[in-house]
């Protein structure tokens, strides 16, 4: 698997398929394998990169207390410049999202399409800030596998069935505690993104699981609402995993997004 050095270490990613580049964001406590199905479904038209951020899965430890988004952000663009490549259709599920509206920020340049999937372009209110802290002492205090049984039930739909959730439940324990920690202090300090999103100069797509109990539908369509432009996928059947809970149905929707990002598809 190839690796790319950043300030903080090693960070590694995959690659396959063929075509224009698509970048693949984790949410959290996850890692790059959540995007196994979206990779092979679109091997045909997308040539796929996954990264795991900084800290999770095969990346290295990282030795610092706050993982921040931007920090993600800038690693990404590591990425796109060592794959060697201007833009890459960007698509950030839940904390992937707050990552990639951290790209937009900084990296607009480097987009072509934006998909954000199960996410929200708003800062944590004050009990969600709080919720972090709690969580975070929850994890020292009661160690990974509870961490990981309670939240499994909030991440998948009532239609998941028992492998999906066990896969989840081993990504989220194979989180470093530190890296847990960390993420959890990054989302609660990132600020409300919602106007960098009014600003993207690319297609944006959303995307949603009709059953996301934890960026639901609601948030997806205030996102949609930001810009007559941007498409609003509500994906039946899945909470707030959906490209594994109903692949098909979200690879289609990125298929769609993609197309609008092919020179001259705004005036097709
Ligand atoms: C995620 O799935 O990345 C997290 O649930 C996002 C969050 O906690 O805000």
């Amino acid at each position: 698997m190839p690796t790319i050095e950043t300030s903080g270490g090693e960070l590694h990613y995959t690659e396959r398929g063929v075509g224009p580049v698509a970048l693949f964001v984790h949410g959290f406590p996850l890692d790059s394998t959540l995007w196994i199905e979206q990779i092979e479904l679109l091997a045909g038209e997308r040539r796929g990169v996954t990264v795991d951020l900084a800290g999770f899965g095969r990346s290295s430890t990282v030795v610092a207390d706050v993982l921040t988004m931007e920090r993600h952000a800038d690693d990404l663009a590591g990425v796109v410049d060592r794959i060697g490549v201007d833009r890459v259709d960007l698509v950030g599920l839940s904390m992937g999202g707050y990552v990639a509206l951290a790209f937009a920020e900084r990296h607009a340049d480097r987009l072509r399409t934006l998909a954000l999937v199960d996410t929200k372009a708003t800062a944590d209110d004050e009990a969600g800030k709080a919720g972090r802290d709690a969580a975070a002492a929850r994890l020292l205090h009661e160690g990974r596998q509870a961490f990981a049984a309670g939240m499994v039930g909030g991440l998948l739909g009532p239609d998941a069935g028992p492998w999906l959730r066990a896969r989840v439940r081993q990504m989220i324990e194979s989180t470093r505690y530190e890296t847990i920690v960390a993420a959890l202090a990054g989302m609660r300090d990132r600020p409300d993104r919602s106007d960098v999103l009014a600003a993207i100069p690319v297609p944006v797509g959303v995307i949603v699981g009709a059953d996301d109990a934890l960026t639901p539908p609601a948030a997806a369509e205030a996102m949609a609402a930001m810009r007559p432009d941007i498409t609003l996928d509500v994906i039946r059947g899945a909470g707030h995993l959906a490209p594994i809970e109903a692949p098909d149905a979200v690879a289609a929707a990125l298929a769609a997004l993609f197309d609008r990002g092919r020179p001259g598809a705004a005036d097709a």
